[in-house]
């Protein structure tokens, strides 16, 4: 199973991104929408109070000013002028408005449910607006009431039968129940609709259309991100670990990559560099060093032997292949203890005296091909890399100097 933290930097960064990003446009999604739910509401509320407002004054002038035109033109009644005139106004609208009242002279006018349950909220105690969204579903719509109060003007009509024009006489017998009305009574309102899935379908494209732009903007900057650091860190990191993986594997240590600059990434691979260069020379002046060693105990007139701690040789001079009776090449690998006739015993005192610098002793070598030697060995311990190594010198006693 792959731990998150294994995952690649790449897949992190845009993963991470992608959430923040779905969590950044999912919450500010939920604010826009509601902003613009208030606000949409509020456009309902403002215009549908002024669709009423204009209403009532109309009808207010229209009443105030007819004498008896009226009787001749039905359509200078007020009530008629005002329906025109809401027709006109709300034309190029979805806004639908009516006014309506509980005793409507015209049937057109009889108030819905809701219009009736506000209207008699009316006549109970005399309000401002109501307004709120009614209904489900898909016929959910806003709803807006104004009440209408009875004026003088209006009681010229809308008062007793006796006093109404003869056109109101007419169409309307005694007993009419448009009639009777009082100077502040409730006659009437205004009654503003519109559906809201109208007012939403503004809405819904608008917050569509703002989360599309917010999710390209943020889309975008991901992008962007995502190729710079790219770029910028994963890349030439990537190479350095490469150049690290090869360099161990092929021990070429004259590798160098290149600096593209000198931010914290470029010191790195300049580090990286620096640090080849340094390993290179030390290379090359521990195998010269080597190489010096192993001239310099060639002249040596005795036999000397480097040897680990169980004894396996891994220098040898020319001296020590004489004694030994065997070529360089069949001595390296081979125990020094295996030639001397007390060997096991140095080894268990090489291997208790430990940490111990000097040791010398005398040995008897007895070569391959069985011949015995006497010797004078002197052995010095030291360590490479934390293993003990010893190196011998071993010379021939009273044999030829
Ligand atoms: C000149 C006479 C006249 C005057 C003045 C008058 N009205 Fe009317 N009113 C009518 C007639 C006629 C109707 C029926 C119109 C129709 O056929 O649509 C009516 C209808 C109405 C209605 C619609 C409900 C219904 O009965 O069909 C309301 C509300 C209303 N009037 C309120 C008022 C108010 C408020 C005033 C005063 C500002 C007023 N009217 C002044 C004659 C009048």
């Amino acid at each position: 199973m792959t731990r998150l933290a294994d995952l690649p930097i790449r897949t992190k960064f845009f993963g991470l991104m992608s959430l923040l990003l779905l969590v950044l446009l999912l919450v500010t999604g939920v604010f826009t929408y509601q902003r613009e739910r208030s606000f949409i509401l509020r456009f309902a509320v403002d215009n549908a109070r002024s669709f009423a407002r204009e209403l009532i004054e109309t009808r207010d002038y229209i009443s105030s000013v007819v004498k008896d035109e009226p009787e001749h033109n039905y359509n200078l009644v007020p009530q008629v002028v005002a329906t025109q005139v809401a027709k006109r106004v709300t034309q190029n609208s979805k806004f639908y408005v009516r006014q309506v009242s509980l005793r409507y002279r015209n049937p057109e006018n009889r108030p819905d449910p809701y219009e009736t349950a506000q209207l008699k909220e009316f006549a109970r105690h005399t309000a401002g607006e109501v307004y709120g969204v009614v209904g489900s579903g898909d016929s959910r719509a806003f709803r807006y009431l104004l009440p209408m109060l009875a004026t003088a003007s209006c009681l010229e009509c809308h008062g007793s039968y006796l006093t109404a024009p003869d056109f109101v006489k007419k169409r309307f017998p005694p007993g009419h129940f448009s009639y009777g009305y009082r100077v502040g009574e409730v006659i009437g309102a205004v009654s503003v609709s519109i559906p809201m899935k109208d007012l939403y379908a503004q809405l819904g494209a608008n917050l569509q259309l703002d989360l599309l732009t917010r999710g390209m903007v943020f889309l975008i900057v991901i992008v962007v991100m995502g190729s710079l650091m790219s770029r910028q860190i994963i890349v030439p990191v990537k190479m350095l670990s490469e150049g690290i993986v090869r360099v161990t594997r092929t021990g070429d240590f004259d590798e160098k990559l290149p600096q593209a600059s000198r931010d914290e990434i470029g010191s790195l691979i300049g580090a990286f560099n620096e640090m080849m260069e340094e390993l290179s020379r030390k290379t090359l002046q521990s195998r010269e060093s080597d190489e010096r060693y192993r001239r310099f105990i060639e002249l040596s007139g005795s036999a000397v032997v480097t040897f680990m701690k169980d004894g396996k040789i891994v220098i040898a001079n020319q001296k020590a292949e004489a004694l030994f009776g065997r070529s360089r090449q069949e001595l390296l690998g081979e125990s020094i203890f295996s030639f001397l006739k007390k060997g096991s015993y140095l080894a268990e005192k090489l291997v208790s005296s430990e940490g111990t610098k000097e040791h010398s002793s005398q040995q008897t070598v007895v070569s391959s091909g069985g011949k015995a030697t006497e010797v004078d060995m002197a052995i010095s311990a030291s360590r490479t890399d934390g293993e003990p190594m010893f190196t011998a010198i071993l010379t021939e006693r009273g044999g030829s100097r």
